[in-house]
């Protein structure tokens, strides 16, 4: 099976602070998975991260193949439209 999105040591921070770290995941086709801990823990930090949403500070994401560090504002803006969907969260 073919991988769709692999994110290798990805970190996050704000500011000095860490958010995310060295996190790994791969997801092949049909794959469905759930990122799940306590308030806090990063979960929707990782998410921008794999959606490139917010760039990394450390590692790597592939979606589809394609580096997402590699691509332009305007490259990640028609992936974001065109291949990804976001339900955000209340509260
Ligand atoms: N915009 C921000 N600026 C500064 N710190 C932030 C920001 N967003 C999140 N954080 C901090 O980063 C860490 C991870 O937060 P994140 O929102 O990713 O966690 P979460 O697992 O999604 O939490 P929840 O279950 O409450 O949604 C927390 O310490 C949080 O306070
Ligand atoms: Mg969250």
């Amino acid at each position: 099976m073919s991988e769709i999105l692999a994110a290798r040591g990805v970190e996050l921070r704000y500011g000095s602070s860490p958010a995310v770290r060295k996190a790994d995941i791969v997801l092949r086709r049909g794959e469905v998975a759930a990122i799940t801990g306590p308030s806090g823990s990063g979960k929707s930090s990782l998410l921008y991260c794999l959606a490139g949403v917010l760039p990394l500070h450390g590692g790597e994401v592939r979606l589809e193949g394609r580096k997402l560090g590699d691509l332009s504002d305007g490259e990640l803006s028609a992936l974001r439209r065109d291949r990804l969907g976001f339900v955000f969260q209340y509260g």
